[in-house]
């Protein structure tokens, strides 16, 4: 199995769960520093110690490392590699159009090349914008992205759908919402409030704290990534959600909870980019994947405020 960003966040736990489950991995990941690469290597030496593991280092950009990231026996794929976060997309369009847009398209010129035809697409939930039809389904158009992260996602999908028209590839898009747990980005909200709360330090709350989003415990997406690598067929878009929606506050009051702190709260005007909710209509991924999120919220939460916490102790708490 070929994937494409497995040191990354989601990447690492698909990994894992695919060497579990008796696959051979390739993994293609370039280390971008739009955070820490020692995170991603941590993650790569970790996943390099099972012996199906396999890293080819180098840019998803880069058709001569494509060519020989597609061996023979790559018959489906995993494409995670992307430039993520909304905010950053708006200070630097052309790059996440570049990797996310550009990247995706040679993806998918190489399997035309060497005859892979089974592609599992990591979308976003992004790419329903402001949205009024909720909870989001995938029958809406999409047709309004409000960040280019949003709109290079949905460009994305519509070449997924190209391929599939003209080549008759596999195509499954899986739109995440907001996914939190354990290796999480450290520049998603979860992290950067855990962090802070643990330490003492005040939150940057953007907005009145009304803001909702739906929320996704790791270990829910990869079994729905692990399903739509299994069933993949014709096209098809699928939302990944947790189906329930949290509030900023919510969220913070529940890391506050788990974490047996409160935190100091900077309120900060709305970010523009940044959606107003997300809230998935999962009907279609458990019809077709048998999907079922079943971690609740609070419970995420705490599994991800204990690995903060042992993982990366403080050297001093302050009281
Ligand atoms: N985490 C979420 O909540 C979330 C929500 C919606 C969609 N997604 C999507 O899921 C995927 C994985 O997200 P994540 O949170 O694990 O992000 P991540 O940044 O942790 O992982 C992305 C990985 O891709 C690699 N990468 C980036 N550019 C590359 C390039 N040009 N060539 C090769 N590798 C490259 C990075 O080094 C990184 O290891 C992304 O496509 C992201 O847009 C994530």
């Amino acid at each position: 199995m070929l994937v494409t960003g497995g040191a990354g966040f989601i990447g690492f736990h698909a990994c894992k769960l695919l060497l579990g489950r008796g696959h051979r991995v390739l993994c293609v990941d370039n280390f971008d520093a739009y955070y820490d690469p020692a995170i991603k290597r941590a993650n790569a030496a970790e996943l390099s110690q099972h012996p199906n593991f396999q890293l080819l280092e180098g840019d998803i950009r880069d058709r001569d490392l494509l060519r020989r990231a597609f061996q023979p026996n790559v018959d489906r794929m995993l494409h995670l590699a992307a430039r993520a976060g909304v905010r950053p997309s708006i200070a630097n369009p052309q790059l996440y159009f570049d990797v996310n847009v550009g990247g995706t398209l040679e993806i998918l010129e190489s399997m035309r090349q060497y005859g892979c035809t089974k592609l599992v697409f990591a979308s976003s939930s992004s790419v329903y914008g402001n949205s009024p039809r909720i909870p989001f389904s995938e029958d809406d158009a999409s047709a309004e992205p409000i960040s280019p992260y949003a709109a290079s996602k949905r460009a994305a999908e519509l070449l997924c759908y190209s391929y599939h028209h003209l080549y008759r590839f596999d195509i499954s898009c899986l739109r995440f919402f907001t996914v939190y747990g354990p290796r999480q980005r450290p520049e998603m909200a979860i992290s950067l409030f855990t962090d802070r709360i643990r330490k003492g330090e005040p939150v940057e709350m953007f907005g009145d704290g009304a803001t909702v989003r739906d929320y996704t415990f790791i270990d829910d997406i990869t079994a729905g990534i692990e399903a739509a690598l299994q069933r993949v067929s014709g096209f098809a878009i699928y939302n990944l959600g947790g189906s329930r929606t949290t509030s900023l506050r919510q969220t913070i009051a529940a890391i506050e909870d788990a974490l047996g702190r409160r935190a100091i709260i900077r309120q900060l005007p709305m970010q523009s980019g940044d959606v107003d909710r997300t809230f998935a209509d999962i009907s279609k991924a458990r019809r077709e994947l048998g999907y079922q999120p079943n971690t609740p919220f609070p419970e995420g939460i705490r599994i991800f405020c204990e690995w903060l916490t042992r993982t990366k102790p403080l050297a001093a708490v302050t009281p």
